[in-house]
């Protein structure tokens, strides 16, 4: 099979490993209000309270595991090497640990800092970030190297010639109220992809999407993955 895939996975596809989703929470991540801990101005207020939010996030990941939907798309990726391509919005690493080497985080990653002085200096960091917690390149500050509200995801440019040019566009475990993301399907769609919805969830109608999948993630997404490779 040669077709081009693009998929974009959401918080939903991580919430079978454990990993809370974002919506549906009154507003709050891991108990936190969103305003503070996910904004620029929320860091600017608190930084030392941000800091810990993304720590506590960060040193627990080990204790969640991927889980099938995960292994699925990384077997997904063996068979279509650079014809497949992952796009997720969430910022754990359950992808990576399941295989997936075609990887986008775009809204960051977890296990990442970013120096505050130069948004390129951006490096490997498992630990607990501090206010003195430095660059290993420029000494300057450093933040998490997440995506907040009000900034530009990453990879936009890569993400968009991937849409255009793909013959499947599959979004998985995402509300899809969020964008840029919450667009991806559009254009795909409009570039004459087929375009597929996995969620428990399911919208009345969308414009955009051919198929709805409804269910788990970790009993859909192998099935539809088994359906794809024959
Ligand atoms: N299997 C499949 N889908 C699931 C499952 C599951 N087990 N559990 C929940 N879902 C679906 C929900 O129905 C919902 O549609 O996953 C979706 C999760 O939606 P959100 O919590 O809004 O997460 P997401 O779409 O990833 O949020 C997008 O918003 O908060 C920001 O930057 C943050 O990346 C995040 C973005």
């Amino acid at each position: 099979m040669s077709k081009k895939i693009v998929v974009l996975t959401g918080a939903g596809i991580s919430a079978e490993s454990g990993l809370k989703t974002f919506r549906g929470n009154n507003g709050l991540w891991e108990n936190e209000p969103i305003d503070i801990v996910a904004t620029p101005e929320g860091y600017a207020k608190e930084r030392i309270r941000v800091k810990n939010f993304y720590n506590k996030l960060r040193t627990t990941l080990k204790n969640f595991q991927p889980n099938n939907a995960h292994f699925a798309l990384a077997r997904l990726e063996e068979s279509l090497l650079e014809n497949f391509l992952l796009i997720t919005q969430n910022v754990d690493d359950l992808h990576e640990r399941a295989g997936s080497k075609r990887l986008l985080h775009m809204h960051g990653e977890l296990l990442k800092l970013r120096c505050e002085n130069n948004p390129e200096h951006i490096f490997d960091f498992n630990g607990n970030e501090t206010e003195s917690t430095h660059c290993p390149i420029c000494s300057a500050s450093t933040r998490p190297h997440i995506v907040w509200f009000g900034e530009m995801p990453l990879y936009m440019q890569e993400i968009e010639l991937a849409l255009k040019e793909c013959e499947i566009f599959a979004y998985i475990g995402t509300s899809s109220v969020v964008y840029p993301a919450a667009g991806f399907k559009s254009i795909a769609h409009s570039h004459r992809a087929h375009v597929t919805c996995l969620n428990l969830e399911i919208p009345n109608f969308d414009p955009h999407t051919d198929t709805f999948i409804q269910g788990n993630a970790s009993e859909i997404v192998p099935k539809w993955v088994d359906s794809l490779l024959g």
